[in-house]
């Protein structure tokens, strides 16, 4: 399904670092907060140990706190609806475009309630979220947006890098990402106040950052200012991260290059949609997804099992938060798009090396399961259907 590309210059990044005897928040970090940042078109970043460790402080960056509500898509890793919990907000679910799977203004507005002080965007697989008319509305009412950018580094919006038109953004460096760094995770933003606020807040509080204190010439005695996390990146990380950031243009192409291969050679079963860039902006295709449409002859979990009897990986689209038992006691909500979505959504591998030969492989054992004649079930009285 997924694989990051890595070789010797991770290997070699990542063992320079383990003999040069500083393994955590130092130099490296540093550097890669600054690459980061260049990339995304932020002002600063601050590295932290994954992205739902970057919303906890997004969250935190951004205001929100007890008796709040947070506008959340529900059609996101669980990750997102958690976050606005962490400092004891409520997840309030909107449901998103068809086209993007993404949050608009439009759903927004109307998961508003009187409580709302922030919501958070997620650009869902790399698709960029239509954010402008997003920060239009917010501004309007009031309310702060933190961008989830997990998925979407090197997607664009508007001709430029997804993150660089947002107050707060995070990013996730997880395997099943583009960029990776084993675990991994940034906080971006353009206030460099909140920014050193977040920088302590992932070392305890502490007011003086480990590296300082090590490089001062005097003795420096820390206070620990608020109560913070152990949220911190190490630089064995953030080393082989500075390598993949090198590589992320030709990560990015490849996958494109894949993604249109994929778009052109599935045109042919009918009624399948697949993953596109919006009209506004270039996805990274973190993933490919496609629709099976309500005519496709197999259902959707029995598709998943024929691709794997056939050596395909091929997973489930992503859950919808709001119909996960950890949010049972929130208000009941229909989200017809994200329902639907996350029921007809299958996703393809895409990685870098994946070969064009296995990629027509993939092709071939979803066409087949397409031709195949409608199922015919029993019926509850043993009738056919
Ligand atoms: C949209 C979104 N937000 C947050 C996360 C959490 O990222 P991490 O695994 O780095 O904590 C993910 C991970 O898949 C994600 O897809």
């Amino acid at each position: 399904m997924a694989k990051p590309w890595f070789d010797h210059r991770e290997v070699a990044a990542a063992a320079a670092v383990v003999e040069s005897g500083w393994v955590s928040q130092g130099a490296r970090v540093t550097e890669f907060e600054q690459v980061v940042a260049a990339l995304v078109g932020a002002a600063h970043g601050v590295a932290v140990s994954n992205c739902t460790t970057a919303l906890h402080l997004g969250m935190i960056g951004a205001g929100v706190g007890a008796g709040d509500d947070v506008v959340v898509p529900s059609l996101s890793f669980v990750a997102t609806a958690n976050a606005p919990r962490y400092v004891g907000a409520r997840p309030v679910f909107a449901d998103v475009d068809p086209a993007t799977h993404n949050v608009t203004a439009e759903t927004i507005e109307r998961a508003l309630t009187p409580r709302t002080t922030a919501v958070i965007v997620v650009d869902q697989y790399g698709t960029p979220a239509d954010i402008e008319p997003i920060r239009a509305l917010a501004a309007e009412r009031g309310l702060a947006v933190v961008e989830d950018a997990a998925c979407a580094i090197g997607s664009t919006y508007l001709g430029a890098p997804v993150g660089a038109r947002s107050e707060i953004a995070t990013f996730s460096f997880h395997p099943r990402k583009i960029l990776v760094t084993g675990e991994g995770g940034m906080v971006t933003l353009q206030d460099g106040d909140l920014a050193a606020r977040m920088r302590r807040l992932r070392q305890h509080g502490m007011s003086v950052s480990t590296f300082d204190r090590h490089t001062s010439t005097d003795t420096v005695i820390e206070q620990y200012l608020e109560t913070g996390f152990n949220y911190r990146l190490t630089d064995i990380q953030a080393a082989i991260g500075l390598v993949q950031a090198d590589k992320l243009p030709a990560m990015i192409a490849r996958r494109r290059e894949l993604a249109a291969r994929y778009q052109r050679l599935l045109a042919d079963i009918p009624g399948l949609e697949t993953v596109a860039d919006p009209a506004y902006g270039t996805t990274n295709f973190q993933t490919f997804w496609v629709m099976l449409p309500d005519t496709f002859p197999v259902p959707r979990d029995e598709v998943l099992t024929a691709l794997k009897q056939r050596g395909v990986n091929s997973r489930h689209g992503v859950t919808c938060a709001h119909e996960e038992p950890a949010f049972a006691d929130l208000e009941p909500v229909s989200l017809p798009v994200s329902e639907r979505i996350t029921r007809r959504s299958v996703l393809l591998p895409l990685y870098h090396d994946l070969s064009e030969h296995d990629q027509d492989r993939v092709v071939e054992a979803l066409a087949d399961v397409a031709r195949r004649p409608t199922g015919r079930r029993p019926s509850a009285h043993g009738g056919p259907a």
